[in-house]
Parts: C-alpha cells; sequence; structure tokens
C-alpha cells in the first residue's frame, strides 16, 4: 500500500515526503511542477537513497489522475497541491478557486471511486476569521479575507460535506501557521520565484546579497516592539505532524482540524535579530507602512495537535533560521540555478 503525495515537489510536501519514506512509506508524487522543479526528486533521492514514483500531470486532468489510481494500491491521500499566494489570489480569483478547488474535488470524486477514504489536507491559519482572541484555538471563529484564504475554509466545508454524507471517510484538516526552515542537509528548502512574498526567504536573500534590506512592514501594531507576530514553525515539525496525522486517519474515521504551530508568537524584528545573531550577518532594514491586509498578531494553541496526534514543535526558532540560512547559502538562487 503506498500514500499518494499530491504537492509533493513543493517546500512542505517535499520534507514530509523525505519523512515519510525515512518511516517506511511507499510513497507516490503527483506534482505538475507549476511552482516546483522536477531537481527536488533528485535531492529527495540523494537524502534517502530511494528512488521515488512521480506523476507529473495536473490535478485536474482527470483521465490521467485515474491511470494514477488504477495503476497503484493507495492507502491514503496527503493532498498539499495548491497555489498559495495571497496577492495574485486577488488578481486572478477564477484561476485560484478553479486549480484549488475543482482539482480538489477531481482527486475527492477518484478517490471515491476507488474506496480511497483517507486524507490529510494542508489547511491554513488563514482560516481564521479574526485574530482579536490569540491563541487561536480549532474552534475559534472562522472567516477569509481573499481568495486564496477562501479556497482553504471552502475546502474545509466541502470535507465536511463530504464526511456527513460518508462517515467511511476520514480527514485530518491541518491548519499551518508560518512554516519556516528547511531540511539539515541544505537540500531541499523554499524555492520562491521572483522577490519573496514571506520574511524569512527575503531575510535569507537580504543576507545573501541578492536584496539590498528588509522592509520591515509597521512599527506601530499593538504588539512589544509594534511589529507584527506571527508563530513560525519549522517545516521538519511540520512534516512530522503530517506523519501523526496519517497516523490517526489510517487508524480512527472522522473529520478533524489541527492547528499545526509551536504555540508561541515572534515579531519582525525579533526574527531579524535572531536571524543576524546565527548567522553573524547584519541585516539592514527599513520601517515601511503596514502591508495591506496584515494582521497585528497570530498564534496558535497547538494542544489539541498535542492531545490527538501526540505532536509538538520541537525545534527552536534558532534551528529555524540556522536551517533556513544554511539552505540559502548552498543554493544561492535555489533549485537548478545554483
Ligand atoms: P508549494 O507551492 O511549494 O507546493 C505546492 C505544490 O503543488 C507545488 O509543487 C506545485 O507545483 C503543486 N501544484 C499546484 N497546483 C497543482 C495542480 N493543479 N496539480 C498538480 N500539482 C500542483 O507550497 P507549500 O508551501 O509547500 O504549500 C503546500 C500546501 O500548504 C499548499 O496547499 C498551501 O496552500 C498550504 N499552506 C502553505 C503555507 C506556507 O506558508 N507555505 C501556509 C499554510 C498553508
Ligand atoms: N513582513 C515584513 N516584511 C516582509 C515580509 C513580511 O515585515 O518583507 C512581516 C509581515 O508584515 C508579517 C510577518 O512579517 O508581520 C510575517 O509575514 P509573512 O508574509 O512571512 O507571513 P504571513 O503571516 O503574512 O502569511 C502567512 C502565509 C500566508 C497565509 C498567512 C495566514 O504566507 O499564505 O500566513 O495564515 F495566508
Amino acid at each position: 500500500m503506498a500514500i499518494l503525495v499530491t504537492g509533493g515537489a513543493g517546500y512542505i510536501g517535499s520534507h514530509t515526503v523525505v519523512q515519510l519514506i525515512d518511516s517506511g512509506f511507499d510513497v507516490i508524487i503527483i506534482d505538475n511542477f507549476i511552482n516546483s522543479t522536477p531537481e527536488v526528486l533528485n535531492r529527495i533521492h540523494t537524502i534517502t537513497s530511494k528512488k521515488i514514483k512521480c506523476y507529473n500531470i495536473d490535478l485536474l486532468e482527470k483521465d490521467k489522475l485515474k491511470k494514477v489510481f488504477s495503476e497503484n494500491n493507495i492507502e491514503a491521500v496527503i493532498h498539499f497541491a495548491g497555489l498559495k499566494a495571497v496577492g495574485e489570489s486577488v488578481k486572478r480569483p477564477l484561476y485560484y478557486y478553479h486549480n484549488n478547488i475543482t482539482s480538489t474535488l477531481v482527486l475527492c470524486e477518484m478517490m471515491k471511486e476507488y474506496n480511497v477514504k483517507k486524507l490529510v489536507f494542508s489547511s491554513s491559519a488563514t482560516v481564521y476569521g479574526s485574530t482579536e482572541n490569540v491563541p487561536l484555538k480549532e474552534n475559534s471563529p472562522l472567516g477569509a479575507t481573499n481568495p486564496y484564504g477562501w479556497t482553504k475554509l471552502m475546502l474545509e466545508q466541502i470535507f465536511s460535506d463530504l464526511h456527513t454524507s460518508d462517515s467511511e471517510w476520514s480527514i485530518a484538516l491541518l491548519r499551518y501557521f508560518n512554516p519556516v526552515g528547511a531540511h539539515e542537509s541544505g537540500l531541499i528548502g523554499e524555492d520562491p520565484s521572483g522577490v519573496p512574498n514571506n520574511l524569512t526567504p527575503y531575510i535569507t536573500q537580504v543576507a545573501v546579497g541578492k536584496l539590498s534590506k528588509v522592509h520591515v512592514f509597521g512599527n506601530d501594531y499593538d504588539t512589544e516592539d509594534g511589529t507584527g507576530v506571527r508563530d513560525y514553525i519549522h517545516v521538519a515539525d511540520l512534516a512530522n505532524g503530517h506523519l501523526k496525522a496519517l497516523d490517526k486517519v489510517l487508524t480512527n474515521p472522522g473529520i478533524n482540524a489541527y492547528n499545526l504551530g509551536a504555540g508561541k508568537g515572534y515579531s519582525v524584528l525579533a526574527i531579524i535579530k535572531t536571524f543576524e545573531k546565527v548567522s553573524g550577518i547584519n541585516i539592514p532594514y527599513e520601517i515601511t507602512g503596514r502591508r495591506p491586509g496584515d494582521i497585528a498578531v497570530s498564534y496558535a494553541d497547538p494542544t489539541k495537535a498535542r492531545q490527538e496526534l501526540g505532536w509538538v514543535a520541537e525545534r527552536t526558532l534558532e534551528d529555524m533560521l540556522r536551517d533556513s540560512w544554511n539552505w540559502q547559502v548552498k543554493n544561492k538562487n535555489g533549485y537548478n540555478k545554483s
């Protein structure tokens, strides 16, 4: 029996694939490389010494997806594939709704047809409608402010309806907070195309000399130093959360949402200072205006994942930033380009 990993060549998917292989699972990847590269597969091979079966297909292509299900004995699916850029989703809503939602409907239809009813899904902390009350719990109010966020919230609803219609489905909705870091080898990591939107890859690109300074988006929030506070989680801890959730869906039917976060918030300035400490490199920065749509503070209450999955985030902020830096140094221009 194999685990099908959609989007397995992506940032979080690739780290999860490595841990699945290390834990003895047979893994099959589906990825159309719209936001990744086949080079990732070579890197996973180097780390694990295993060749992985990968189908270069778009999840929207039903006939090709059917072939994957008919050729393999699939036990469960971990579904990472999707587009994730908030700003782009505002500009291209139909593209986002089609790619993220329609593809998931096609996937679920196929899973149903082949009686594969175990699913781990990449949701996001962005489904929390209000961050007035932190830490965020799984039963905090939900909502979305952009098409990307709506795709996650709508898909959570679709999975809930699916489970209501057929209680044999077993589904884990994993609400990630802010994934950072990379595999300790520096062979796989986050490789954003163009100028990074997220803070950590932006900092590492300043450190490596590709960008001149960090723009800190506002220092007038109601936080300790005025800058935005987030719950950063090492991608290896996040990947481990998928293995724990997989174990749960393989053994218990039901649908459950879990926060995957460290349960602690760090400000933008704290991230910059900690990065300087672990890398020994000075990071020039400038305080600019707030980024539209940003919130002041977001961090998780990860108690449910600890109690029900036996999962906790183990790595420190220093670990996260050291590993991000190690990846950036070894891959100045990302995959393929160094
Ligand atoms: P990523 O872009 O690195 O990985 C997604 C992968 O899916 C890519 O390899 C891409 O090529 C593939 N893909 C996209 N659409 C596809 C399609 N139609 N058919 C086949 N493959 C397709 O992103 P990531 O950071 O690894 O995120 C994985 C998942 O986690 C996404 O669903 C994302 O929305 C979610 N998530 C990410 C974050 C984050 O900050 N990275 C936070 C919360 C949730
Ligand atoms: N920030 C800067 N400068 C930058 C980039 C970010 O000051 O160049 C700040 C932001 O204002 C925020 C913090 O750094 O306070 C973190 O920003 P990120 O863009 O790294 O992360 P976000 O929390 O804004 O976004 C993440 C995911 C989104 C998801 C959102 C909510 O990237 O996909 O969490 O869950 F929608």
